[in-house]
């Protein structure tokens, strides 16, 4: 492109019918160090309102490399989101107006609950759903939205490098695989399939996760799935606003830069379909993607019946709901139905659920609503500085949110819901020790002392549903939140991912004390009148058939407080508030196909 200097200054001006004289003089000054296609931008962003964007800008000749840098930044900007950043500001300014004048989004539009598949854990129903979610899971793909700031919990790593558990040490990310992995297995195994489909996976990640989403996967060999089974498809961000007139703000240490935050994690759907993914899927005939997001470690206890209900409701949306209590911080699944006849099922957030349902009759608010879509789940906050609602505490951005989706579908849609027993199904990592502690007594601690609370509770409660006599848990307080302990039971999702394997998996009478650990990290492992006080954990291969009987008692594994701000201790650990003591333990390994008894 030949500089501005050269095709004369005057000549571009007066072809892009600028007049000079209205421009920012910092701006006007550096003209000559411009190409063509900056000038152009320089328009576009003086039009917009931008011009303090350049009032700092020194004369030609200083910091000339940091001006070149920041018309590349704007040109990216520019071309990643729809219609560029004249649409951005625009529809900022229009969404910031309405927002100021605290405008309810859905005017017109009455509330009121949908109907939705209500399942109840390990009943006929539930077990009828699971078998035919397995066997529609080899025509699905997954997509793990993994692009967040995690600014809640404020872990220095990415969020799905913390271990979802602590008695094995599994991180988000390997549950996740492994689940998908034996989720593909039991759907072809089910379905009688000659050779095994690979299920996609894919992972939206952002300039703040990139790296190291993918530097966690090689390093660990994709936790067992192949490579090219595994995507990444990185998300773009977005300029960062001061106020509501929509001014682009510049970062606070580097003036050349403007600042950037994520988009929201609705930026799935466009950039599935520009990878051209959502092609690849249709012709290979694939009929479902689950989305969902980075620390909800009881994610795939719910998923399997879930899409069992998708499948035989013929749904084109289903979203995976728990029961909510009113007042709860979280979105509620909503018909919508307006004046006009219109009508939807969404999830309204629940800053605008309570507004909404006052303003059409119900004097109470948001007293007794329900529904909650786990596998995707965002609130967006201004943090207006003042009443007045005119500037912002810290900059914000325009977010797109992944459960709008149904919003873009067209009446006849048919988008439903399905709701899970919480303890089942919904534990997500969201909040930091300090933060969860302050939350209103009887509301969930989002914590990762809650997070991982949750899935002992969770698999105590299968195996008791599946035969086995269990003690009470005991109540006891981590980081300032009181949480039931029951005992540590875990296993790799391979070894049952359905109520109905499960309980194939556990005959005559076992029982497990409240202060006992068991992991079972292998797939063919029979829980046989086993009684167990203490800590048992059994690896084995594939091949290997292990039947576990008699009695196991030992010193076993305990849980020992410690305070989070011990730097002494790695932040995974003081992040939940306690770490395991490994007293003593009996583990037995496996590393041979045959039939095994292990009866202490
Ligand atoms: P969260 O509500 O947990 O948001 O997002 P967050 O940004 O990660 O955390 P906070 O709000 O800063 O504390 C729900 C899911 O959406 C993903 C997150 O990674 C998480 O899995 N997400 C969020 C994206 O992929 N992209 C985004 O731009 C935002």
């Amino acid at each position: 492109m030949a500089s501005a200097a050269a095709d004369s200054v005057a000549k571009v001006l007066s072809d892009l019918n600028i007049n000079a004289g209205d421009w920012p003089p910092n701006l006007v000054k550096n003209f000559r160090l411009l190409r063509l296609d900056q000038i152009k931008l320089a328009k576009m962003l003086v039009d917009l309102g931008q011009s303090h964007l350049f009032q700092h800008w020194p004369d030609p000749g200083v910091e000339d490399e940091q001006k070149k840098a920041f018309f590349a930044q704007v040109a990216k900007l520019n071309s990643s989101y729809p219609g560029g950043l004249a649409s951005y500001v625009k529809n900022a300014r229009e969404l910031l107006v309405d927002s100021k004048e605290g405008k309810n989004p859905y005017d017109g539009f009455t509330p009121s609950v949908p109907t939705g598949e209500v399942l109840s854990f390990g009943d006929d129903n539930f077990i009828k759903f699971e078998e035919a979610g397995v066997k529609e899971a080899q025509n699905a793909a997954f997509v793990l939205v993994a692009g967040g700031l995690g600014e809640r919990l404020g872990y220095n790593g990415i969020k799905v490098t913390l271990p979802a558990e602590t008695t094995t040490g599994t991180c988000f990310l390997q549950l996740y695989i492994e689940s998908i992995l034996a989720l593909q297995e039991a759907s072809s195994r089910l379905s009688q399939a000659t050779c095994q489909k690979e299920v996609p996976f894919v992972i939206m990640t952002s300039d703040d996760t990139h790296d190291r989403t993918l530097n966690l996967l090689e390093s660990n060999f994709y936790f067992g799935m192949k490579p090219t089974q595994v995507k990444l498809l990185k998300q773009e961000k977005v300029a960062c606003l001061d106020d509501n007139d929509a001014r682009l703000a510049l970062d606070a240490h580097d003036k050349y830069k403007i600042q950037t935050k994520p988009h929201g994690h609705g930026d799935v759907h466009s950039l599935l379909y520009s990878s051209g993914l959502l092609n690849v899927w249709s012709d290979a005939g694939l009929r479902w993607v689950l989305f969902f997001q980075d620390t909800n470690g009881l994610l795939f206890k719910a998923i399997p019946a879930s899409l069992g209900v998708s499948a035989t409701k013929h749904y084109h949306v289903n979203s995976l709901a728990v029961q909510r209590k009113s007042k709860e911080a979280i979105g509620g699944i909503t018909r919508l139905t307006h004046s006009d006849g219109r009508s939807m099922v969404i999830n309204v957030e629940y800053n605008q659920l309570d507004p909404l349902l006052r303003a059409t009759g119900h004097p109470d608010g948001d007293a007794n609503y329900f529904g909650v879509s786990v596998g995707h789940w965002v609130c967006v906050q201004h943090g207006y500085k003042d009443a007045s609602k005119t500037s912002f505490k810290s900059s914000t951005r325009l977010e797109c949110m992944m459960q709008d989706y149904p919003k873009t579908l067209p009446p006849s849609a048919r988008v439903g819901f399905t709701v899970i027993d919480t303890w089942l199904a919904y534990a997500p990592v969201k909040n930091n020790p300090e933060d969860a502690a302050k939350v209103p007594k009887g509301n969930p601690y989002h914590s990762a002392t809650s997070g991982e609370m949750a899935i002992y509770r969770a698999n105590s409660r299968i195996l008791q549903k599946a035969g086995a006599q269990l003690e009470d848990p005991v109540k006891r307080l981590f980081n300032g939140q009181e949480v039931e302990v029951w005992p540590c039971i875990t296993w790799k999702p391979i070894w049952g991912l359905t109520f109905a394997e499960i309980k194939s998996n556990v005959s005559g009478s076992c029982s497990i004390s409240q202060r006992s650990t068991l992991a079972l990290k292998g797939c063919n492992i029979l829980l046989e009148n086993l009684s167990l006080d203490g800590a048992l954990i059994i690896n084995s291969v594939d091949g290997a058939k292990v039947k576990v009987g008699g009695s196991v008692q030992n010193k076993g594994w305990i849980l020992e407080n410690i305070d989070y701000k011990d730097t002494a201790f790695p932040e995974e650990l003081r992040t939940r508030g306690f770490r395991i003591n490994k007293i003593e333990q009996l583990e037995q390994t496996y590393s041979e196909p045959g039939e095994f008894s292990l009866k202490p």
